[in-house]
């Protein structure tokens, strides 16, 4: 990337210099500086089309010369402000498996196509592709579908519905989730799926929820809508699935059932039906067992003690604890993800470790509720008796912050922890395992 660098700079400063030549030229020469096929194209075709494509989450396809070109405003734009691709975690924070985030050389390349006329430049000779790293999952084991198809609703949360569907375990003895993909159903509606884990013992509980609503599944929103708050896998546009960390899984028992949050948003198709089905690998074995940890203060939950006052632009909850007396003994992190609602701003995850030096897990500087991951560590972080995990929250409860509801912002009124739609949430979920 570097020398590509090079060669773009030189073609600015040549482009600068040509002063009127540019214009007047031959219109056949070839073009000069940076060109759709030859600088843009093998970017986007790697970085985009994960969601730009026909049948996409995205609302609009980049896949063609002419597609690009339309929207090169607004692409300039979200490429510069790094809104797109979405990846919301601070990049100076840590590094992650997967990052879909844009370097600084790429960014540099969309400005200076910009500069340099919007050129498509030679379709008989485009770039070469670029080599990103594919997370995928290696092997399936195990497919689990939504028994019917689901349409989402727009008199809910329109443009977005949450909605949890119970999936009986199929599996008759334990069984290890060693890799999770899910494949969406209908790709233009489906914005991300979460799976939980529900033990047998919860299982009954669900069902009861789903009983209690007309349609397959029942509404739910910052959760399961249940006692869960274990994670088997999550999902989000372009994703393939992915292996766990090499040697851990995580432990599921028969009898079990697993909680398909699925997130809809009826933007750009409308209404239409989806039945998503998710993918595991299984094995009978693992070196060493994990778990998905959402870790937040025990003393919200059921409390007014996480209060965001209304009218306020800035409050701040956090907690910090000693993680290993959660666990019983050291740990390893492979992976956070944070969790906050709709009035969230930033949110951020540290841990203390020997000799007092704090690192950070994850960060997210602009919230949005949309866009939620988690994130694989490339090196996994290490906890020892008397380290400290710490999660920090920040919310705006001011009128420019409140989500739409009805064509209307919500007023802003007191709010506390809990599940629903007007309740926030400030929440840590790693993926552990034991030294
Ligand atoms: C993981 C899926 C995904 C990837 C990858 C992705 N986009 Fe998007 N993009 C979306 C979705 C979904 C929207 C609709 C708005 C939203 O939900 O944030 C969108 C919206 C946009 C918009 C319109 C934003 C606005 O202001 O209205 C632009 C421009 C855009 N994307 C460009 C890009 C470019 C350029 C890339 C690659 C460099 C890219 N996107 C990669 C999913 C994606």
């Amino acid at each position: 990337m570097r020398s590509r660098l090079f060669v773009l700079l030189g073609s600015i400063a040549l482009a600068a210099c040509g002063g009127d030549d540019a214009t007047s030229g031959d219109p056949d020469a070839p073009a000069t500086g940076v060109t759709y096929y030859q600088d843009l194209k093998p970017i986007i075709d790697a970085k985009c089309l994960g969601c730009h494509v026909a049948g996409g989450i995205a609302p609009f396809e980049l896949d063609t010369v002419d597609k690009v070109s339309e929207m090169a405003g607004v692409v300039i734009e979200n490429v510069v402000a790094k809104t797109m691709p979405p990846w919301p975690v601070n990049a100076d924070c840590n590094q992650y498996f997967g990052d879909r985030s844009l370097t600084a050389e790429q960014i540099a390349l969309f400005q200076a196509w910009q500069r340099d006329g919007f050129q498509a430049g030679d379709p008989a000779h485009p770039g070469a592709p670029l080599q990103v790293e594919t997370l995928r999952l290696s092997r399936v084991d195990q497919t689990l579908r939504m028994a019917a198809p689901y349409t989402p609703q727009t008199t809910t949360e329109n443009p977005d519905e949450y909605r949890c569907f119970v999936i009986p375990w199929t599996a008759a003895t334990t069984k290890y989730v060693t890799g999770f993909a899910a494949q969406p159903g209908n790709p233009k509606v489906v914005h991300h799926v979460i799976a939980f884990y529900a033990k047998p013992n919860e299982v009954a509980a669900y069902q009861q929820l789903d009983a209690d609503e007309p349609g397959p599944g029942y509404r739910c929103f910052g959760g399961s809508g249940g006692p869960s708050r274990t994670w088997l896998g999550a999902w989000a546009p372009g994703s393939l699935g992915s292996d766990m960390p090499a040697g851990t899984g995580l432990q599921v028992e028969p009898g079990s059932a697993v909680i398909l949050q699925m997130h809809y948003n009826v933007l750009q198709a409308g209404p239409e039906p989806d039945q998503t089905a998710i993918q595991f690998k299984l094995d009978d074995t693992v070196t060493k067992v994990a778990t998905i940890q959402p870790w937040a203060n025990p003393q919200w939950l059921g409390s007014q003690l996480m209060h965001i006052p209304p009218n306020a632009a800035d409050t701040m909850h956090s907690f910090e604890f000693d993680a290993t007396l959660a666990t019983g003994g050291p740990f390893q992190i492979y992976s956070a993800g944070l969790h906050m609602h709709q009035l969230g701003t930033r949110i951020k995850a540290t841990a203390t470790t020997a000799g007092g030096v704090e690192q950070c897990l994850a960060q997210i500087d602009d919230w949005n509720f949309h866009w939620q991951g988690t994130y694989a560590l490339r090196a996994p972080l290490t906890f020892n008796r008397g380290d400290k995990l710490k999660v920090e929250c920040h919310w705006d409860n001011t009128i420019a912050n409140q989500p739409i509801v009805g064509g209307q912002p919500r007023t802003p009124t007191d709010v506390y922890w809990g599940e629903g739609t007007g309740d926030e949430m400030c929440l840590g979920v790693f993926y552990i395992a034991p030294l």
